[in-house]
C-alpha cells in the first residue's frame, strides 16, 4: 500500500515502484483532496500490478477493509495535509489526516500483521520541519530534538511519535524518513517553486514573504523517491533517516535565480522577470532555516542525490512550461468536479 500516491511526492514513488518492481502489487490509497490528482500517475495507472482506491485514511473501517481486501504486506505512508499556510488557516484537517489517519493505518497494520511482524515494513514519510528552525549554523541530524512550530509540523511530529510508539510498544516493524523541501514535476502550485514559475510565466506578482531571507534546503523529488526506495528495502527497523542534498537557498536568491532562468527560456530581456518580485506580509511563525545532515543515509545505505539543483530546476521549469494544461486543470478546480463525478458515489 502506498498512501497519498496521487499527490506530488507519492506519484513519483508510485511510478518508481511500479516500474522498478513489476513483481510488487501496488495499491494506491488516496482521498483525492485538492492536492491529489490521478493525472499525476496517468502514465502508469494501466499497469497490471496497480490498483487505485479512493479512501480517506481518517475512516478506520475503510482502511481495515483495504488491508483485508488486498492482504496488505507493507505500507509506504505519504498521505497528508502538506501545506504550512493552510495549516495556519485551519489546523483541524491536519490533526485528522496527519495524526488520526496515521494512527488508523498503524492500528490496521498491527491487527493485520499480528503474529507475523518480522515479514512486513511500515515506512512513514515525514519532514525536516519536525525539528523546528535552525539559526545561522548547524544541520538537523536524527538526534536533533523535535521542536515543531507550525500546526503542520506539530501534526507531523505527532504522527512520528505514534510511529515510534507502535515500534516500542507493539514491535510494529516501522521505518521513518525526514526529508527537506522537495521540488520537481507535479508539484501543486500553492508551493513556492511552482507558484513562482506560474506567476513568472504569466507576468503576475511574485509574493516573497517578509524579506525573503528564510532558508530552505531543496531536493529533487526523484531523489527523495530513491531515498524512500533505499530506506524501505535496506534501512534498519525502528530507525529514522534524514534525507537532503546540502542545497540551501534563501527564498529571495532562489526566486531571483528562477527569474533569470525563465528570462532565458522565455526569451525575455535579462532582469525582466525580477521586476515582478513583491515583498508581502511574512508567514506567522515563519521558520528561519532548515538544513539536513543526511550522512547516516549516505553512509549506511550508499544513497546520494543524482542531479545538481541547477539541472533539476531547469528540468522542472521545462516540465511546467510544457504542461500548462496540468497547471490549469489543478488550479481551476475542474479536476475536483471531474473526480467527484467519477468517484463521488464510491
Ligand atoms: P501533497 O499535498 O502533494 O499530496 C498529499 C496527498 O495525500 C494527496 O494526493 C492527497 O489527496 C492525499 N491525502 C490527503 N489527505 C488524505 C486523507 N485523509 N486520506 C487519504 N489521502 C489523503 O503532499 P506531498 O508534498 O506529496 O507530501 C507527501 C508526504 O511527504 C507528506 O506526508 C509530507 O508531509 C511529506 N513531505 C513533503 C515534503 C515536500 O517538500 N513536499 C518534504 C518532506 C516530507
Ligand atoms: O521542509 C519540508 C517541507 O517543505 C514539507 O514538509 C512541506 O510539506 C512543504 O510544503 C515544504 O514546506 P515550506 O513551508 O518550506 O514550503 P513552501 O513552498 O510553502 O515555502 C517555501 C518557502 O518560501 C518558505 O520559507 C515560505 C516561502 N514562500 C512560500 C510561498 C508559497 C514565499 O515567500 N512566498 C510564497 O508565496
Amino acid at each position: 500500500m502506498i498512501t497519498g500516491g496521487a499527490g506530488f511526492i507519492g506519484s513519483h514513488v508510485v511510478r518508481r515502484f511500479l516500474k522498478k518492481y513489476p513483481n510488487y502489487f501496488i495499491v494506491n490509497v488516496d482521498k483525492l483532496t485538492y492536492a491529489g490528482n490521478l493525472a499525476n500517475i496517468k502514465d502508469v495507472c494501466t499497469l497490471p500490478n496497480y490498483q487505485f482506491e479512493r479512501v480517506d485514511i481518517v475512516d478506520a473501517q475503510a482502511i481495515q477493509a483495504i488491508f483485508k481486501k488486498y492482504n496488505i504486506t507493507d505500507v509506504i505512508h505519504l498521505a497528508a495535509e502538506s501545506h504550512v499556510d493552510r495549516s495556519i488557516e485551519g489546523p483541524m484537517d491536519f490533526v485528522m489526516t496527519n495524526v488520526v489517519g496515521t494512527v488508523n493505518l498503524l492500528q490496521a497494520a498491527k491487527d493485520s500483521w499480528s503474529g507475523d511482524l518480522q515479514n512486513h515494513v511500515f515506512h512513514h514519510v515525514s519532514t525536516d520541519e519536525v525539528y523546528g528552525s535552525l539559526g545561522e549554523d548547524g544541520l538537523f541530524t536524527e538526534k536533533t530534538p523535535y521542536d515543531p512550530r507550525s500546526p503542520y509540523s506539530a501534526s507531523k511530529a505527532a504522527s512520528d511519535h505514534f510511529i515510534k510508539a507502535f515500534y516500542h510498544t507493539y514491535g510494529l516493524p516501522i521505518k521513518l524518513s525526514n526529508c527537506s523541501n522537495n521540488y520537481g514535476s507535479h508539484h501543486f502550485p500553492e508551493k513556492l517553486i511552482p507558484l513562482m514559475i506560474h506567476n513568472i510565466q504569466h507576468n503576475k506578482p511574485l509574493p516573497v514573504y517578509g524579506k525573503g531571507e528564510n532558508i530552505r534546503d531543496w531536493l529533487w523529488v526523484e531523489d527523495h523517491a530513491s531515498a524512500i526506495d533505499a530506506i524501505f528495502h535496506h534501512g534498519r527497523m525502528g530507525e529514522s533517516y534524514n534525507v537532503g542534498g546540502l542545497n540551501e537557498w534563501t527564498n529571495i536568491e532562489l526566486v531571483k535565480h528562477l527569474c533569470s532562468l525563465m528570462d532565458q527560456k522565455l526569451g525575455r530581456p535579462k532582469g525582466e522577470s525580477e521586476k515582478l518580485i513583491t515583498f508581502v506580509q511574512d508567514r506567522a511563525g515563519h521558520d528561519k532555516r532548515y538544513a539536513i545532515d543526511a550522512s547516516k543515509l549516505e553512509e549506511e545505505l550508499g544513497w546520494t542525490p543524482s542531479i545538481s539543483f541547477e539541472e533539476g530546476l531547469s528540468k522542472t521549469v521545462d516540465w511546467y512550461l510544457e504542461n500548462e494544461a496540468w497547471v490549469n486543470q489543478v488550479t481551476s478546480g475542474a479536476y475536483q468536479a471531474y473526480y467527484e463525478n467519477m468517484y463521488g458515489s464510491k
